[in-house]
C-alpha cells in the first residue's frame, strides 16, 4: 500500500522506469508557458552578488565568488530571451540541513528564478518565509518544493504565488486544518502534493481547475470521496492512497477523460469497482487494502496495465480476458475471496501475477507461460489441482514461482527448477510426487518441496549451487544417503530434510549453517561427526528420531550460536558435552546418555525457546498468525492517528508534572544506579529545550542529573499503545528483557519510568548525532571509507545480535536516523523496544503508516503486514547504500534502493552508484566498496527470499576487509 507519488515503487520495483519517465516527461513540458510573462532579466552576475550573501549557509565550498553563479552547486541559468545573457532560473538546496530563513532574503531578489527545490532541510514556519510586500521571486515561480522540513503551521501563510504550477508540500508537519480556503490562491496550479502530513477533514475540493496531479496520500483525510473532485477534468493523477475513507467511490470518471493514475489503497472504500473507471488513459489502478467487493469488472484491464486489488472483499471468477489484453503488466488479487479457475490466456507482457490467497482451483493452465513475461508467479494458498503444467518450463524470466499450499499432484517437471533465472521455487504443502529433479538454476536461493509425496534421493547437484540458502525437503519420503557434496555448499543457512526415510551416515556439513539443521525422523546411523562442532553459527540442531549411536563428541561444546540441541530417540550414550546455561537440550529415549547440564529441557527454559520455533514455522507458512516477536503488524488508521497526536509536544511545565507510576532501574550498575533519579528525568522531559533528537516514534531529552552525570530520556510517542488494556505490566516485563542484552552496537535501556499517559526509557548519553546526521548533516566533510565501513561492521553486528536473540528482536523503524553515534566509527542501534509496544493484533488498515521510515521499508511490507528478518534485512540494505553513495533514502522522488538497482543491472554503471568522493581516494577503497555494493545490492533484493541472512551479511562485511 506505499502507494505514494514519493515512491511509487515500493510495491511495483519493475515501473519505476516507467512511472519515472512519465514524471521526466511531465516536468520537462512544464516551464514554457509562464516564460512570455516573466519581469525583465536579473544578469547572473548581479544574482551573483545577491546570493553570494548565502554562502555562509550554503557552505563556501558549494557558493563562493571564485567561481561563477551558474556553476555553482544546486544553482541552474538559462539563456533568457533572443539576447544571450544568462540568468539563474533554478536554485536546487536540497538535504542540506538548513533552518535559517535569512536566506530568503536574498533569494526573493531573484526574480527570474522559475523553480525552487529546498526538499529535505528543517524549515519549520512558512510564515515568514516568502514576506508578500519584498519578495519579487513569487510573481514568476513556476515550481516550489519543501518537501520533507518540518513545516507545520498554516498552510495559508502560502500564498501570492500567481504562476505557480508545481507545489510540493509532502512530507511535513502541516496539521489538521480546512484546506479549501487557501487553496484557491493558486490560480495555474498544476500539480499539487500534500502527501505525508497530518491533515484532516475532507478531501479538498477548491484548487484551479487546470489541476492535473494530486497527490494526498498518507494523511488523515476520511468521509467519503466528494463528488466535486471530478470537475477536475484534467487529472491525470489522483493519489489519495493510505487515508481513512470510506464509502462507495463515485461513478463519475467519464468526467475524468485524462487520469492515467489513480491510487486509493489503504483506505476503507466498500461497493464496487465503479463501471465508469473504463476510462482509456487509465493505465495504473491500484485500490489495495480496502473493502471492495462484487465481481472484478471484465474491462478492468482493457487499459490499465498495473492493477493492484489485493487484500478486498471480490468475490466470483476472474473474468476470463482479464489477464490476456495486449501491455498488460501486472495483476495483483492476491487474498480476496475468488473462486472458479485461471483464465487460459495471458498478455505477452504480463510480468507479475499474483493469485495468492482465494479459493481459486482447477488446474494451473497450460498456456500460463505463452507470453514468455512472466517473472513473479504466485498461486499459493488456492485450491489448484492436477499436475504442475511442464509448459511452466517456457517462462524463461521466471525468478519467483509460488505454488505452495495447494491440492497439485504428479512430478515436477522437468525444466522448471532449471529455468535461469529462478531465485525461489515453493512447492511445498501440495501432494507432489515422483523424483527431485536434477537440475537447476545457478541462481536458486530457496527451494522448498516440503510436504509433499517426493521419493527418490536428493540429487547431490542441488549443493553445488553457489546462491542456495535455504533448502527444504521435509515431510517427504526421500531415500538414500546425504550427498557428501553438502560439505561444499557456499551459501546454505537453512538445512531441513526431516520426516524422511534417509539412510547412512551424517557427512561433513557446509559450515555456512547457521538458522538450523533438521535431521530429525530420519534413519541416519552411525556416531554424530566430530566436525559437526565447527558449525560455530548453527542455532538450531535436531537430529532426534534417527538411529544414531555413539558418544556426544565433546566438540559440539563449541558451538557457540547454539540455542537448542535436540537428539532424543537415538542410541546415544556417554554424556552431554557442557553448553550455555541458555541452552535447550533434548536427549530424552537415550537410555545410556548422561546430561551434566543443568538444563534439560526444563519447563522453564522450554517456555523461553519456543519463540525461535515459531518464528522459522513462519517463515515457511505463509499467512501464518503472530509469532512472539514476528508481528503481523496490521495498524488501525486510529493507531496512527494517536501516534500522530502525541507526535505534538504541547508541553508547558505546568502540565509536565505527571505522576510517575512506575520508576524503575534496570541496570545493576552502582555507577547508573547512584546517579539516576526519576523526578530529574521527568523535569528534564519538561523543558522543549533539552530535545535532542526526534526520530519517527519517539523523543529524545537530555537529562543532568544531580551527580552532574548526564543521561538520554526517551520519550515513546506511541505510549498510549503501553497502555491499552492495561499493557504496562507486559511492557515492562519486555523491556527488562531488552535491559538484559548486552551487545556494543545496540542501544540498552538502564531505567524505565511510566507515568499516567506516556513511557519513558532512560539511556546513557554518548550522543555524537545520528548517522544520518553525519553522511547527511550540515557538516560537509565527506566522511572517509574506513569510518562508513566500520558505521556498516557495527551496525551489522548489532543487527546480528538483535537477530540472534533466544527472543528475537526485529525492528520496526531502522534508519540512519535511529543509529545513534557514540563517536565517529561507533554506531549503536536506538529504539528497539518498538516492536514490543505497537501492538499489531489488533490493528486494521495501513501498515507502511507506521512500518519505519519512508525509503527503508522493504517492498513486500506493504502485501505481507508483519515485520520480518527479511524485512530489516532490507532496511540495512539501504543504510549500506547510503553509505556508499553519501545520498539519502529518498531524493527526488527516488527511493536509492531502487535508483541503485535500476544501475546495477548494468556491470560498467556500477560505478556511478558510489560515492565517488571517497571511492577515487585509493584502488584499495575502489575494491572494497564495490564489494559491500554487491552486499547491499543483496540485501536490498526484491524477493524477501532472496536476501542474505544478518548473519551471513556479517561474515560478508567482514570477508569485505
Ligand atoms: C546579507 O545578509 C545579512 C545578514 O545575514 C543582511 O543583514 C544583509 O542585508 C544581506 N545583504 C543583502 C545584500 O541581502
Ligand atoms: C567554490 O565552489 C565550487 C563549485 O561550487 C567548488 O568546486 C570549489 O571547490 C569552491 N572553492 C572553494 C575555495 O571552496
Ligand atoms: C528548472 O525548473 C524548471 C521549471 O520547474 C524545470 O522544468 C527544469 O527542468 C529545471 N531545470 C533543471 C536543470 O533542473
Ligand atoms: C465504458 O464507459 C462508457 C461510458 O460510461 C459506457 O458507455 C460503456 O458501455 C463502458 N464500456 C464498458 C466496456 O463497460
Amino acid at each position: 500500500m506505499v502507494e505514494r507519488r514519493y515512491c511509487p515503487c515500493v510495491s511495483h520495483g519493475g515501473f519505476l522506469m516507467l512511472v519515472l519517465l512519465f514524471f521526466l516527461f511531465f516536468f520537462h513540458h512544464a516551464p514554457m508557458a509562464a516564460a512570455a510573462d516573466a519581469p525583465p532579466p536579473l544578469p547572473a552576475e548581479d544574482a551573483q552578488d545577491i546570493l553570494i550573501n548565502l554562502s555562509s549557509v550554503v557552505g563556501t565550498n558549494r557558493w563562493n565568488s571564485s567561481t561563477p553563479v551558474c556553476d555553482w552547486t544546486g544553482v541552474t541559468c538559462t539563456r533568457s530571451g533572443s539576447g544571450s545573457s544568462l540568468v539563474v532560473t533554478n536554485i536546487t538546496l536540497s538535504n542540506y540541513g538548513i533552518s535559517n530563513r535569512s536566506i530568503f532574503a536574498s533569494i526573493c531578489h531573484i526574480y527570474t528564478l522559475q523553480s525552487l527545490d529546498l526538499s529535505r532541510n528543517s524549515f519549520t514556519d512558512l510564515g515568514d518565509l516568502f514576506p508578500t510586500s519584498s519578495c519579487r521571486m513569487k510573481e514568476g515561480l513556476l515550481s516550489l518544493n519543501l518537501s520533507s522540513n518540518k513545516l507545520s503551521h498554516s498552510l495559508s501563510d502560502l500564498s501570492g504565488f500567481p504562476q505557480l504550477e508545481v507545489l510540493d508540500l509532502s512530507f511535513n508537519l502541516f496539521p489538521s486544518e480546512n484546506l479549501s480556503a487557501y487553496l484557491g490562491s493558486f490560480p495555474r496550479l498544476r500539480s499539487l502534493n500534500l502527501s505525508s502530513n497530518k491533515l484532516i477533514g475532507d478531501i479538498p475540493v477548491s484548487m484551479a481547475g487546470s489541476l492535473a496531479e494530486l497527490v494526498l496520500s498518507g494523511n488523515q483525510f476520511s468521509g467519503s470521496i466528494p463528488l466535486a473532485l471530478f470537475n477536475y477534468g484534467n487529472l491525470s493523477l489522483l493519489d489519495l492512497s493510505q487515508n481513512d475513507l470510506n464509502g462507495a467511490v463515485p461513478d463519475e470518471f467519464k468526467s475524468l477523460p485524462k487520469l492515467q493514475t489513480l491510487l486509493l489503497s489503504g483506505n476503507n472504500l466498500s461497493g464496487k469497482i465503479p463501471p465508469s473507471l473504463n476510462v482509456t488513459t487509465l493505465t495504473r489502478f491500484a485500490a489495495n487494502k480496502n473493502s471492495f467487493s462484487g465481481l472484478i469488472p471484465t474491462w478492468i484491464t482493457k487499459h490499465v496495465r498495473m492493477l493492484d486489488l489485493s487484500y478486498n472483499h471480490l468475490n466470483g471468477s476472474i473474468p476470463p480476458d482479464l489477464l490476456s489484453h495486449p501491455g498488460l503488466q501486472s495483476v495483483d488479487l492476491t487474498s480476496n475471496m475468488l473462486e472458479g479457475t485461471i483464465p487460459n490466456s495471458l498478455s505477452r507482457s504480463l510480468f507479475r501475477l499474483r493469485l495468492g490467497g482465494n479459493k481459486i482451483g482447477g488446474n494451473i493452465p497450460n498456456s500460463i507461460c505463452d507470453g514468455m513475461s512472466l517473472a513473479y508467479l504466485e498461486l499459493d494458498n488456492n485450491q489448484l489441482m492436477g499436475n504442475i503444467p511442464s509448459e511452466l518450463a517456457k517462462c524463461k524470466k521466471l525468478s519467483l514461482l509460488n505454488l505452495a499450499s495447494n491440492q497439485l499432484q504428479g512430478p515436477l517437471p522437468d525444466g522448471i527448477s532449471s529455468l535461469e533465472e529462478l531465485v525461489v521455487l515453493k512447492l511445498q504443502n501440495n501432494s507432489l510426487n515422483g523424483h527431485i529433479p536434477n537440475t537447476f538454476s545457478a541462481s536458486l536461493s530457496t527451494l522448498n518441496l516440503s510436504q509433499n509425496s517426493f521419493t527418490g534421493q536428493i540429487p547431490s547437484r542441488v549443493f553445488e549451487l553457489q546462491k542456495l540458502s535455504t533448502l527444504d525437503l521435509h515431510g517427504n519420503n526421500i531415500s538414500g544417503g546425504i550427498p557428501i557434496s553438502i560439505s561444499s555448499s557456499k551459501s546454505l543457512i537453512e538445512l531441513n530434510l526431516g520426516y524422511n526415510a534417509l539412510t547412512g551416515t551424517i557427512p561433513t556439513m557446509a559450515t555456512t549453517l547457521s538458522t538450523s539443521l533438521n535431521l530429525s525422523h530420519n534413519y541416519l546411523s552411525g556416531s554424530i561427526p566430530s566436525n559437526l562442532g565447527s558449525l560455530i553459527e548453527l542455532e538450531i540442531l535436531d537430529l532426534s528420531y534417527n538411529n544414531l549411536s555413539g558418544e556426544v563428541p565433546s566438540s559440539l561444546g563449541s558451538m557457540q550460536s547454539l540455542t537448542q540441541l535436540v537428539l532424543s530417540y537415538n542410541h546415544l550414550s556417554g554424556s552431554v558435552p557442557i553448553f550455555r546455561q541458555d541452552v535447550e537440550i533434548d536427549i530424552e529415549g537415550n537410555a545410556d546418555l548422561i546430561n551434566g547440564n543443568g538444563n534439560n529441557n526444563s519447563i522453564s527454559t522450554t517456555g523461553k525457546k519456543k519463540p525461535h520455533n515459531v518464528v522459522i514455522i513462519i517463515f515457511t507458512i505463509a499467512g501464518a498468525v503472530v509469532g512472539l516477536c514476528v508481528l503481523a503488524v496490521i495498524v488501525m488508521m486510529s493507531l496512527s492517528k494517536r501516534i500522530y497526536r502525541v507526535e505534538d509536544e504541547g508541553l508547558s511545565t505546568g502540565e509536565c508534572v505527571s505522576h510517575i507510576i512506575n520508576g524503575h532501574l534496570i541496570t545493576m550498575n552502582s555507577i547508573h544506579t547512584s546517579a539516576i533519579e526519576f523526578m530529574k528525568a521527568m523535569e528534564a522531559v519538561c523543558n522543549h529545550q533539552n530535545i535532542f533528537l526526534k526520530t519517527r516514534f519517539c523523543t529524545y531529552y537530555k537529562a543532568v542529573m544531580p551527580n552532574g552525570s548526564t543521561y538520554s530520556v526517551k520519550k515513546l510517542n506511541s505510549s498510549d499503545k503501553i497502555f491499552q488494556n492495561g499493557n504496562q505490566e507486559k511492557f515492562a516485563r519486555e523491556i527488562e528483557v531488552l535491559g538484559k542484552l548486552t551487545n556494543s552496537n545496540v542501544m540498552v535501556p538502564l531505567a524505565y519510568i511510566l507515568t499516567v499517559d506516556s513511557a519513558y526509557l532512560i539511556y546513557e548519553h554518548a550522543y555524537k548525532g545520528t548517522v544520518s546526521d553525519l553522511l547527511h548533516g550540515e557538516k560537509s566533510d565527506v566522511i572517509d571509507w574506513p569510518s562508513r565501513y566500520s558505521i556498516a561492521l557495527g551496525v551489522a553486528q548489532g543487527l546480528t545480535f538483535l537477530h540472534g536473540c533466544t527472543q528475537l528482536v526485529l525492528l520496526l523503524d531502522l534508519s540512519t536516523r535511529t543509529i545513534h553515534l557514540k563517536s565517529t566509527n561507533e554506531p549503536q542501534i536506538g529504539d528497539i523496544e518498538l516492536c514490543k509496544i505497537i501492538d499489531p493484533s489488533r490493528s486494521t488498515g495501513s501498515f507502511s503508516t507506521i512500518a519505519g521510515t519512508v525509503g527503508y521499508i522493504p517492498p513486500e511490507y506493504a502485501y505481507t503486514m508483519r515485520l520480518t528478518m527479511a524485512g530489516n534485512v532490507y532496511s540495512f540494505g539501504v543504510i549500506l547504500l547510503e553509505l556508499l553513495t553519501g545520498k539519502p533514502s529518498v531524493s527526488n522522488g527516488t527511493e536509492l534502493a531502487k535508483w541503485a538497482l535500476s544501475l546495477s543491472a548494468r556491470p560498467d554503471q556500477r560505478e556511478q552508484i558510489l560515492d565517488t568522493r571517497v571511492s577515487g581516494t585509493s584502488i584499495a577503497v575502489h575494491s572494497q566498496m564495490l564489494s559491500v555494493l554487491n552486499i547491499a545490492l543483496s540485501c536490498v533484493a526484491f524477493s524477501p527470499d532472496a536476501r542474505p541472512k544478518m548473519r551471513n551479511v556479517l561474515r560478508m562485511l567482514f570477508n569485505a576487509k
